[in-house]
């Protein structure tokens, strides 16, 4: 089993480039924004006090967030992988991740971090927002909150699994395929 983490800012490409690695590695995609609007979309209680949190750009709790990935990795227990997409955002949900792998005896392979300017992120995220009805990409502020958060509470992250030697910097502006043959390049050289 091979799991990767694709960790960055907001509007940095994780999605994007999500859905290429897990058609071309076979794993299995657990982005936890996409299970939270799943949440939201079907108005249930997690999703109801998870779109507090969102709607300003702040991040949902820690339990809320563990207990979803706990559940889904139950789930799958066939997966050859996981990839893993805005999760772990704090170092409480790193070491919850660390220990949820390591109960099915396996752990991180790779963390693959998308390196995008601040002024680039915005930009994405405003022209997403003209189209994607995302409440979280329409307002400068609440993306620039997104930000703001990412710096206090996820940076801290990749410094946890650099301690690990796991994280490699890939920059993550240019196009789609260019960024997603950089990332496949390091992936291939973990995997041998
Ligand atoms: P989440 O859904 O994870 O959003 P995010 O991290 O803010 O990231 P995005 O989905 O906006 O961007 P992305 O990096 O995936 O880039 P994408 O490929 O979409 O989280 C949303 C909220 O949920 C959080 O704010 C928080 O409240 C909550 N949440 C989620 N996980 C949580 C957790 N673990 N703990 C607590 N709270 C959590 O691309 C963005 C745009 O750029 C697209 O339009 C795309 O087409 C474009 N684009 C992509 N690549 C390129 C390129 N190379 N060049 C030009 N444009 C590009």
């Amino acid at each position: 089993m091979f799991n990767i983490i694709l960790f960055g800012p907001p509007g940095s490409g994780k999605g994007t480039q999500s859905e290429k690695l897990v058609l071309k590695y076979d794993l299995k995609h657990l982005s936890t924004g996409d299970i939270l609007r799943s949440e939201i979309a079907g108005q249930t209680p997690l999703g109801l006090e998870a779109k507090n949190f969102m709607d300003k750009g702040q991040l949902v709790p820690d339990e809320v967030v563990i207990g979803m990935i706990s559940s889904a990795l139950e789930k799958t227990p066939q997966a050859k992988g996981f990839l893993f997409d805005g999760f772990p955002r704090t170092d409480t949900q790193a070491e919850a991740l660390d220990k949820l792998l390591k109960l099915k005896q396996t752990e991180i392979g790779v963390v693959l971090a998308l390196l995008v300017s601040e002024e680039e992120l915005v930009q994405r995220l405003l022209n997403r927002g003209q189209t994607s009805g995302r409440v979280d990409d329409n307002n400068v502020d609440v993306i620039r909150a997104r930000i703001v958060e990412y710096h206090k509470k996820t940076t801290a992250v990749a410094d946890y699994y650099r301690k690990f030697n796991k994280v490699f910097n890939v920059p993550g502006e240019g196009s789609v395929d260019e960024i997603f043959a950089s990332l496949c390049a390091k992936i291939d050289e973990k995997i041998q």
